[in-house]
């Protein structure tokens, strides 16, 4: 029987390999799903055969990623507890549903993969795996605790060298537990366990600095949206992946979109991570600024609480669900009139403001100036505040009886 196995080349997938083999006998087909984690994958094919694979997939899939995935997030303006822009939240369902794609094609009966017990990603690869495969089995090495004995990265290493699999590891002692993708890159471990030390930055981050060692000038910036979509940068026409790539470049050296949290798991702890999304917060920022300018307010309003809730679903890893689509139809139908312009300057960790213009503006020059014009009479508003502050002169009127 054929297992796939979610690989990535690195320690911990490697000694999964004939850890499956021994404990199950499975044949085991490696896949390495793309989504810009930016690893070098040309050694990878000689990596799985080396350690017992049968076959290795590498699949890149950063485009479909962008399409499918990065961007109704950004038309939802997903954000988990105000802070976290979702990254790896996103790239869970994108990889689980390529893992099962494959598992199809060769007639495996199970999928496994290499997150811990405590963990988000656990639930998402799962949920997303159940939810368009019900008949695969799941397996989880970490959660095996009679079979999986490992301690350490030693134990695992030694593993490896007694199953003939003689490869070089990179020295992960002093290394943060990373996820890292177009998107976003987060870190977790180490220091940052404890949430009263500060993150060390200069070991810490890899798409950008800190505002201390950003250029002392503004780095001015326009993008061009149609109907949600961004789609030229400085005029230039780009797709959202090249746009993404070139904004986490342009963030990154302006100390853009760093953002230190201690957030709520789906498993019930907190945990302390450091994201960099440089370009996320970006397009985040400017999308929100368009959608100031056209959306009317019960709408924005409406699409707080859908936005609030679609990024609660893709923290918990339910991406394949009924409701999932219908929140993403909602904001779907948000976007249709979100065409225009936005311009921004980048400036040591700041994102400022420097004008928004949308053939579809709901602001009305005449209307938000205090000369009168023939829209709006100053008198209607008398009437206007005698109804809707009834509620509160009753109440006072009550109360001076009482
Ligand atoms: N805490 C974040 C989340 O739940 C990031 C998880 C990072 N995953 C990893 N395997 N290092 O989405
Ligand atoms: C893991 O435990 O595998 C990484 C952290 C997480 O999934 O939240």
């Amino acid at each position: 029987e054929k297992i796939i196995l979610a690989y990535s080349g690195g320690l911990d997938t490697t000694a999964i390999i004939p850890w499956l083999k021994e404990n199950f006998g499975y044949k085991v087909v490696c896949v390495c799903v793309d989504v810009g984690q930016e690893e070098e994958l040309s050694d990878l094919p000689e990596r799985a055969k080396l350690s017992g694979a049968e076959k290795l997939y590498i699949e890149h899939i950063q485009d479909e990623f962008c399409e499918e995935y990065v961007l109704p997030c950004i038309q939802a303006n997903a954000c988990y507890e105000n802070k976290y822009l979702l990254g790896t939240s996103m790239a869970r369902p994108a990889i689980a549903k390529r893992l099962v794609e494959i598992a199809k094609k060769e007639g495996a009966s199970a999928i496994c993969h290499g997150a811990t017990g405590k963990g988000n990603d656990q639930i998402r690869f799962e949920l997303g795996i159940k939810a368009l495969a019900p008949e695969l089995h799941i397996l989880a090495p970490w959660r095996m605790t009679e079979l999986w004995t490992f301690q350490s990265r030693e134990d695992e290493m030694a593993y490896c060298k007694e199953k003939g699999i003689d490869l070089a590891f990179g020295s992960h002692e002093n290394s943060y537990s990373r996820d890292r993708n177009l998107w976003h890159i987060s870190h977790e471990g180490l220091e940052l366990e404890d949430p009263e030390t500060e993150p060390n930055y200069e070991h810490l981050l890899m798409l950008s600095v800190t505002p201390q060692k950003a250029p002392d000038q503004e780095t001015p910036l326009s993008i061009t949206w149609e109907k949600g979509v961004p789609v030229a940068l400085n005029g230039k026409k780009m797709s959202l992946r090249e746009m993404i790539e070139e904004l986490n470049h342009m963030g990154g050296k302006n100390g853009i979109g760093i953002v230190d949290i201690v957030e709520n798991r789906v498993v019930g702890m907190k945990s302390r991570g450091v994201y960099e999304t440089p370009g996320g917060t970006i397009l985040l920022e400017a999308h929100k600024q368009l959608e100031e300018l056209i959306l009317d307010r019960q709408t924005m309003e409406m699409k707080k609480i859908v936005e609030e809730k679609f990024s609660q679903v893709v923290y918990e890893g339910k991406w394949f669900a009924p409701l999932r689509e219908a929140l993403q139809a909602f904001v779907k139908s948000t976007q249709e009139k979100i065409s225009g312009e936005t311009k921004m300057k980048l400036y040591k960790g700041n994102i400022i403001k420097a004008g928004t213009s949308s053939p579809y503006s709901l602001y009305n020059a005449s209307l938000a100036s205090f000369t009168t014009g023939d829209l709006y009479d100053h008198k209607d508003a008398g009437g206007f505040i005698t109804l809707f502050g009834l509620p509160e002169l009753v109440r006072a009127l009550q109360e001076k009886k009482a």
